[in-house]
């Protein structure tokens, strides 16, 4: 029975009260990117597997570990999309968004999926937001995205985001580096964790990530890639914080910081909560994914914020949130008349964009005023045989207390408007 009424592990529901605080999130990144210039993408929750292999590289943990892979009925090897960047580049490609002219500029709100081992912060289906860039090789693209997320939590109002960054430079400085990391860590071989011993060979930068305390020890000790970075490297890097230094942007240079995917070239990045001692998101450069992923060579860079992790930051720090109007007027009827009448006004309302209820349950009176208080409507109208008469009925505001009454005829939905109006100036 456990398995119908649990959601699988590392996974959530966002029930009312808490989908509104997702909301009012969501409203601030969108907002924010579309200030820079994103616009919205959407793409689909699975695609072939060959794309994440490509994409995000096959011997990072996010393949070789965390994929929901699977083959569909006509057994094409499926994946769930554990990130959004190889996605956004596919559809980028596919739909040639490239026709408008550089630079391309995406945004997306998406759910992600990793078997990991769920703990806080650490979901199997979290949620990203994230931005895309392609076309723009200039540091100043580096800039604007980075400052794009700094901005968001800035807004959010979480102060203890910091910034680390890195450049792992590009395939050329990097035939070196690899080189010496190879003669570092095969003096250590013994001591190197299996999944990094087999990375030895292939991808060496691959044991910098590992997270493996043992491993991470050893790592400190490693060859940096900030000494091997090739002049164009070093420029374009030196370029970037001159201009995050010229927007008073503070950040920590941190060499250790390779990042999980292996798509990464040049800058990369990540946005650490202090007091939860994680990052709450990252991302960088990625100047060879498009052309790896069939496209003709082409910057792009972006990042990824997580959104699960955003939410519990503000939790954390006890954030406010505005209250959800879910009701602005409750008609509480008697009798099947006063019922009709009900319904006939709250359609009014709802066509004039006014969020109007009334009772579904055949309540009694008394049981529907208190519906309407827990649903905090702020304002209620009794509506029985006498107002049906009259033509008019008593608009009290939930607040106040304050009475006013209003016709409940043609006129209805301006005297509504009016009276409610009326009020509001008066609280004030
Ligand atoms: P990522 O660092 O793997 O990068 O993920 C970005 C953010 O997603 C993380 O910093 C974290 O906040 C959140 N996140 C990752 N895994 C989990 C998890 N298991 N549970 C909860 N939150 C998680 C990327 O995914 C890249 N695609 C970012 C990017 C975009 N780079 C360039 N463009």
């Amino acid at each position: 029975m456990e398995l119908l009424t649990k959601a699988p592990k590392g996974t959530m529901d966002l029930t009312p009260g808490v989908t509104e605080k997702w909301q009012v999130v969501e409203d601030v990144l969108k907002s924010e990117a579309e200030l820079n210039g994103f616009s919205e993408i959407r793409t689909p929750v699975f695609e072939h597997t060959e794309l994440f292999l490509r994409g995000v590289g096959d011997t990072t943990d996010v393949v070789e570990k965390q994929m929901y892979t699977f083959l569909d009925k006509g057994g094409r090897s499926i994946t769930l999309r554990p990130e959004g960047t190889a996605g956004a580049v596919r559809a980028m490609l596919e739909n040639g968004l490239y026709n408008a002219g550089y630079p391309v500029k995406l945004y997306y709100l998406t759910s992600c999926y990793r078997y990991e081992k769920p703990q806080a912060g650490r979901l199997r289906e979290l949620h990203q937001f994230g931005v895309e860039m392609f076309g723009a090789a200039d540091p100043g693209a580096d800039v604007q995205v980075i400052a794009l997320g700094l901005a968001i939590y800035k807004r959010l109002g979480l102060h203890d985001v910091g910034l680390q960054l890195n450049s792992i430079g590009c395939p050329a400085c990097r035939k070196e580096y690899h080189k010496a990391l190879k003669e570092y860590f095969s003096a250590r071989k013994d001591e190197l964790c299996e999944t990094c011993l087999s990375r030895l060979e292939r991808n060496p930068m691959r044991i910098l990530d590992c997270k493996s305390p043992v491993c991470q020890e050893i790592a400190k000790g490693a060859p940096k890639i900030t000494d091997y970075l090739c002049e164009e490297c070093k420029a374009h890097f030196g370029k970037v914080q001159e201009l995050l230094d010229a927007l008073g942007i503070a950040y920590e240079l941190d060499p250790g910081l390779v990042r999980g995917l292996d798509y990464y070239t040049r800058t990369v990045f990540e946005f650490p909560s202090k007091s939860l001692g994680f990052a709450l998101g990252g991302g960088g450069r990625y100047d060879g994914l498009v052309e790896e992923l069939g496209g003709k060579p082409t910057p792009g860079l972006g990042f990824g914020l997580g959104l699960d992790r955003i939410l519990l930051a503000l939790e954390e720090q006890k954030a406010e949130f505005p209250e959800p109007v879910r009701c602005e007027l409750y008609l509480a009827a008697m009798g099947d008349e006063a019922q009709k009448k009900a319904f006939v006004l709250m359609d009014k309302l709802h066509k004039c964009g006014v969020a109007a209820d009334c009772d579904l349950c055949a309540r009694g009176l008394k049981a529907q005023m208190k519906y309407a208080d827990r649903i905090g409507a702020r304002y209620t109208m009794v509506l029985g045989d006498n107002e049906l008469e009259a033509g008019k009925a008593e608009l009290k505001n939930m607040q106040t207390g304050e009475k006013v009454k209003i016709s409940i005829g043609e006129d209805f939905v301006d005297a509504y408007l009016t009276a409610s109006t009326a009020q509001d100036d008066l609280s004030f």
